[in-house]
């Protein structure tokens, strides 16, 4: 069932990261990075802890859908992945991972494209990992895309969600690893998880980390300020 809760804090999350001072710079995993307007910042909480907990060692080539700042892609260059491409529908966050991955001296090996989802690729490019840290707050078919940001949180009925299930298959290797970025408390597992065994997909929480986050949604009532948040990486391999 759509999460009134996830939707809530999707809104609130965009409209506190709206009212912020612009920063054209952030740090994450110990290093600087460039920031862009309308880009999802890669020092968000989700972003660190599932780049730090996916295996690019275990990986030749790695494929990211939804690049945002680049962060996840860049990594998995600096981690040794021979060839790394990464992909946003977002004009902005393309620009952003590009700059970035010049920013790092990793711009050789990764491939940067403005794509919905797999539509940019070749038909016959194939890679080992793919991965992505999905917007993962379902938002009713009446949701209203507002700016290049809302597609970093909201799946308007779990369209994309359904779509990446769906063509990830023609882009996998033989024995490929296919891993989401989710969150059960703000997204909907029981949607996602069918959508994925639909595409033919097995899964399961590969690693999981609960925080305690300050929550102030205006209507939502939090008692004490605060609540466990988790943040969920699941692993999917063809069953
Ligand atoms: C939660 S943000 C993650 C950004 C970045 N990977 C990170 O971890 O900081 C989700 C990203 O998916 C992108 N996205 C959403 N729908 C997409 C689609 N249909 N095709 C490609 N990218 C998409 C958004 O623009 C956004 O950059």
């Amino acid at each position: 069932m759509l999460s009134d809760f996830g939707y809530e804090v999707g809104r609130w999350d965009i409209s506190r990261f709206k009212e912020r001072d612009p920063q054209d710079t952030f740090t994450a995993l110990g290093l600087e990075w460039s920031l862009l307007p309308d880009v999802w910042p890669g020092s968000a909480v989700a972003t660190g802890l599932f780049t730090s907990w996916l295996p690019f060692e275990e990986a030749d080539t790695f494929l990211e859908v939804g690049c945002g700042s680049g962060v996840t892609a860049i990594t998995a260059a600096m981690h040794g992945c021979s060839r790394v491409c990464a992909l946003d529908i977002s004009p902005a966050a393309v620009e952003n991972s590009r700059l970035n991955a010049v920013r790092h001296g990793v711009s050789e090996r990764i491939t940067v494209l403005n794509s919905d989802l797999f539509s940019e690729l070749d038909p016959s490019d194939t890679f080992d990992l793919i991965y992505w840290n999905s917007p993962f707050v379902e938002a009713p078919t009446s949701h209203r895309y507002e700016s290049q940001l809302d597609y970093a949180v909201f799946d308007s009925d779990y369209a994309m969600h359904r779509k990446f299930f769906a063509d990830a298959s023609r882009h996998m290797t033989e024995g490929a690893r296919v891993f989401l970025g989710f969150s059960d408390t703000m997204g909907n597992s029981a949607r996602m998880g069918e959508l994925a065994e639909r595409a033919g997909f097995t899964g399961s929480a590969y690693r999981r980390e609960v925080l305690n986050l300050p929550i102030d949604v205006p209507g939502v009532p939090v008692p004490g300020g605060t609540m466990d948040v988790d943040y969920v990486l699941y692993e999917f391999q063809r069953a």
